[in-house]
């Protein structure tokens, strides 16, 4: 059955973004019942959201009373997620006021409750509005950090709402494991994602095929998961996961600093980027000229083993520590052979191996993947979506964080 979705809508000049949302929503198979608030309706008309969505819509507890509206579309959902989440929105929310059926809503639902402000700055930072949003935190409701920039005048600052594909990110993440959404509340966790890349000189480099997502899938449903996270990215052309810290960069060398950093504060250390192993012992200022005679061979230097190193050192005690071993099988041992021996050879607790070859792996939305515990468990996740095998991954994460 299509997960149920009740897209909750504010009444701000962001409203219009939500409509790409629910295009996003429907078109990736959610059965979408949208709610807007009046002042909502003052912004993108009712006629839009029934057309867009397939079903009747209105703000009000006072349609369809038989039906007692305000009850089952609560309860029915699977999910609800509201964006724009207005100042007001928020405050009554995190009050328990019920004026119309939006509300009504938040009250009735017991699925994962997803939040999107959107406002302008000086709403967004004022105390008030900052303690409700404590509040609805604090009860388990996922608020997305308003993106920075550009608001509805010339202004800038934070109270944007994140791009539509960012939300929708956040609400695969929150649906994939509506049974275990908040086990991470409290945790720190800093993953890396992407590609590093050596420059030879200023515009070549020695790089891999990694896009991030995999990291980026840890990212976004750690927080769906109530995890403060940091996110190490090295080259990834995806957007940032709405509501955390990103720290980019482009070496082996800039990621290893960005991740002793990061690790001394946190409870989890999941190394998903692809780090090269050499760099060019003496990259050039100037570009290197194609010359007449034969090319010459390029010296390379080991760059630092960032995962072994964090493993070994370990600031906090307790701290969970997972790698990723992207493997093929040769003549010395198949993909788990080599997957157990780096597993030992690196001292992490996890390790996500998979096998890598033409269509596997790499830029691709989905994976599949054994992961290694040094406890010697073993633990297959079948091929599906990056953000399902994130999801296993927090699951062991968070066993060996209790235990
Ligand atoms: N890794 C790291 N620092 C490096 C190289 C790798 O932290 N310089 C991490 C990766 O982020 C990953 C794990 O180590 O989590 C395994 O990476 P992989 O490239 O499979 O292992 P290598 O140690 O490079 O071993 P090899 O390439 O010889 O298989």
């Amino acid at each position: 059955m299509a997960p149920t979705v009740v897209l909750g809508v504010g009444g701000g000049i962001a409203a219009y973004k939500a409509c790409e949302l629910l295009r996003l929503l429907t078109e990736s198979g959610h059965d979408v019942r949208v709610v807007p608030t009046r002042s909502a309706l003052t912004f993108v008309g009712a006629p839009t959201w029934a057309a867009l969505s397939g079903h009747p819509v209105t703000s009000e507890v006072w349609d369809d009373v038989h039906d007692v509206p305000h009850v089952r579309i609560g309860r029915e959902a699977d999910l609800v997620v509201v964006a724009p989440a207005t100042a007001d929105l928020l405050a009554k929310a995190a009050h328990g006021l019920a004026d119309d059926l939006l509300t009504n809503v938040l009250l009735t639902a017991r699925c994962p409750v997803l939040m999107a402000p959107a406002m302008h700055t000086e709403m967004w930072l004022h105390p008030a509005t900052q303690a409700n949003v404590a509040t609805l935190r604090s009860r388990g409701v996922v608020v997305l950090d308003p993106a920075v920039g550009r608001l509805t005048g010339a202004d800038t600052g934070p109270g944007r709402l994140p791009e539509p594909g960012e939300i929708f990110a956040a609400c695969r993440a929150a649906l994939h494991r509506p049974d275990r959404p908040h086990d991470l509340a409290g945790r720190t966790v800093v993953v890396s994602a992407g590609g590093t890349r050596e420059h030879l000189d200023p515009v070549r480099f020695l790089g891999n095929r990694s896009s991030g997502r995999q990291g980026y899938a840890l990212a976004t449903t750690a927080l769906a998961r109530g995890a403060a996270v940091t996110l190490v990215a090295a080259n990834v052309g995806l957007p940032d996961p709405a509501g955390a810290t990103m720290v980019r960069v482009v070496s082996a060398e800039e990621l290893h600093k960005a991740m002793l950093e990061a690790a001394a504060d946190a409870d989890v250390v999941v190394m998903a980027a692809a780090v090269a192993d050499f760099r060019p012992a003496a990259p050039q200022q100037s570009k290197i000229k194609k010359g007449a005679g034969e090319p010459s061979a390029i010296p390379l230097v080991r760059t630092p083993d960032v995962l072994a190193e964090l493993a070994a050192t370990r600031p906090r005690p307790g701290q969970v520590v997972v790698g990723f071993a992207a493997e093929t099988g040769d003549a010395d041992g198949d993909v788990l052979t080599h997957g157990r021996a780096k597993l030992a050879a690196k001292g992490c607790d996890l390790l996500v191996v998979n096998e890598v070859g033409a269509d596997t792996g790499f830029e691709r939305p989905d994976n599949a993947a054994v992961i290694l515990g040094a406890d010697g468990t073993e633990r297959e996740v079948p091929n599906g979506p990056k953000e399902a095998l994130a999801h296993v991954v927090w699951d062991l994460v968070a066993d060996r964080l209790t235990s």
